[in-house]
């Protein structure tokens, strides 16, 4: 099934590449005014979810301009047909295909391809993760002012800011580097390859996740809520880190939530 994910995602990053500048369609999801779907969103959508469905027609599917297609297969395809809209609408090149699987409610297998650099990060539980078929790794940095973490605000950032603002000038006042690229997929794929350290978003949705968290799992790394809990793809907060840098991130965290901001480091 995995090599089905990967030709399809694929597909799907070959059609996003060649249809930049072309959107002619962009709405406003859920009236926020900076969350915007084009017509390539869906059309991407459609390509993945009808390759597979050719093949299992009675599979299941969580897709983000779709929703959920309320079957009761024990299989489950959760997909992101364009990780990175905004990015793609304005011509940036960095936006990605994600593709997971999910099997009695555990994730097994997932894909997340980024078609501007021709990097495809697959995984499958148990068997570690690759980039363009080569085993990846998290880093082994250990102390946060030599790392570089990544992250990404929420659409809903104006009105619900979930002490993002906070998180983020804490962790600036104690990294070497903070980055923010637009697509969480690739946030979490670069995490699992050693590039990023750690990673954190204060509400990300499970087609964002589902299969980047796998590859960072196999690839060493380690996956909480913001508070250092266990957590699963379908809670909002992720951090995931190259596991080393866990605990801190989790310190420095619990300041922003309480609405703590750190605005210099001595
Ligand atoms: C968004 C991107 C972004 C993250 C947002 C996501 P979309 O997904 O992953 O990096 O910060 O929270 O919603 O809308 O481009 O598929
Ligand atoms: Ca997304
Ligand atoms: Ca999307």
């Amino acid at each position: 099934m995995i090599q089905l994910a990967v030709e399809v995602a694929l597909e799907a990053g070959a059609f996003l590449k060649e249809s930049v500048g072309k959107v002619l369609q962009i709405e406003r999801k859920f009236g926020q005014e900076t969350n915007l779907v084009t017509e390539i969103d869906k059309k991407a959508e459609e390509i993945i979810i009808g390759a597979i469905r050719k093949k299992y027609p009675d599979h299941d599917f969580l897709a983000e301009e779709s929703g959920s297609h309320n079957k009761t297969s024990e299989y489950r395809w959760i997909i992101d047909p364009l990780d990175g809209t905004l990015n793609f609408t304005h011509g940036v090149p960095l936006y990605s295909v994600s593709i997971a699987l999910e099997v009695r409610g555990e994730i097994v297998a997932g894909v997340v391809y980024e078609p501007n650099l021709g990097e495809l990060f697959t995984v499958e539980k148990g068997k570690g993760a690759f980039l363009n078929k080569k085993p990846i790794r998290v880093s082994t940095v250990n102390d946060l002012i030599e790392s570089m973490v990544v992250t990404g605000f929420p659409y809903t950032i104006q009105s619900n800011p979930a002490n993002a603002i906070e998180h983020f000038v804490n962790i600036l006042m104690h990294a070497q580097g903070v980055r923010r690229l637009g697509s969480a997929a690739i946030d979490l794929c670069y995490v699992a390859c050693g590039r990023f350290d750690a990673f954190w978003e204060v509400y990300l949705s499970p087609w964002d996740m589902a299969a980047a968290v796998l590859l960072v799992q196999e690839a060493g790394g380690r996956f909480t809520d913001l508070h250092g809990a266990p957590s699963t793809v379908y809670n909002k907060q992720v951090l995931v880190t190259n596991g080393l840098l866990h605990d801190k991130m989790v310190e420095i965290l619990a300041m922003g939530m309480k609405g703590k901001m750190i605005t210099s480091r001595s």
